[in-house]
């Protein structure tokens, strides 16, 4: 599939863009020719990625779960695509060993960033055509116990993703909203420390509990996958899993 500035439009926006799976995607859209816009906390990372992509990388050091971040940003870019990517590493622990501060971190940002971003998308409106996709995980299947308050987190984030498509049908805004699921991966610092700690509780070294898991997935294939359902060449579906395998569609 080639991708080109058309299909993609000549914005994008992606949090999470410093490093993992963001800065693979920011990269594969930058590829297509888009101005991309990276926003994380960290400027350093950002301005690295700056150095690689050129000019029309624009770095945004800036809390992606502020809402007035989103609206912002939003009225600044008109984003044909955005990606809302960044997470939070969640504390690695069994429940009882969790505390609420802990247990709710990914609902305090992953949560209120899908929710703030999505609802400035549908009240503003973005343009008939623009695509919003949200990362989800494949812990919102399959639960992830070791990870707190993740695994609920990223299945509200899918469904926050889900009424949006609604919304959208139903005022006829034309704007696509898709949640994606990875697997989880090591090729990420988060998914490494999740990793590390699934392979710990079952009692495995890390090349042992990867082995049973299959092929890894890796940022570059979660950057070509965004790009293909950012491209339009998705089917009218709602959510995905990802696998190395590539996208199954789920709803
Ligand atoms: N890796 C996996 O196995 C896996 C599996 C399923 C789903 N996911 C999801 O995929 C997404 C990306 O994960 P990843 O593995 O690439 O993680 P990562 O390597 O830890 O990268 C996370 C990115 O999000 C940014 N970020 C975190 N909090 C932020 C905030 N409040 N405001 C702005 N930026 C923020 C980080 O930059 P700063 O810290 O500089 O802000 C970083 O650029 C996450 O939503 C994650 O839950 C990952």
């Amino acid at each position: 599939m080639t991708s080109s500035i058309g299909s993609i439009g000549s914005t994008a926006i992606v949090t999470g863009a410093g490093r993992g799976f963001g800065r693979a995607i920011a990269t594969a859209l930058s590829a297509t020719g888009a101005h991309v816009v990276g926003v994380a906390r960290d400027a350093s990372a950002l301005n690295e990625l700056r150095d690689e992509l050129g000019d029309t990388f624009t770095p945004v050091a800036a809390d992606a779960a502020d809402p007035a971040i989103a609206g912002r940003l939003l009225d600044e870019y008109s984003p044909r695509t955005l990606v809302l990517c960044a997470g939070a590493a969640p504390r690695m622990a069994p429940l009882h060993e969790q505390t609420w501060e802990s247990f709710s971190q990914n609902w305090n940002m992953d949560v209120a960033q899908a929710f703030h971003w999505t609802r400035y998308a549908l009240r503003r409106p973005l343009a008939p055509g623009s695509t919003v996709i949200a990362m989800s995980s494949g812990a919102a299947v399959k639960g992830s116990p070791l990870s707190g308050g993740y695994a609920g987190a990223k299945a509200t984030v899918r469904f926050i993703t889900g009424y949006a498509a609604a919304e959208s049908q139903r005022a006829g805004l034309g704007i696509d909203f898709v949640s994606v699921l990875p697997q989880l991966t090591p090729a990420t610092e988060l998914g490494a420390k999740a990793v590390a700690a699934y392979a710990e509780r079952q009692g495995v070294d890390v090349e042992t509990f990867l082995a049973s898991s299959g092929p890894a997935l890796s940022a570059e294939q979660v950057g070509k996958s965004v790009l293909q359902i950012a491209d339009g060449d998705h089917g009218e579906h709602l959510a995905y899993l990802l696998t190395a395998s590539g996208l199954v569609a789920l709803d």
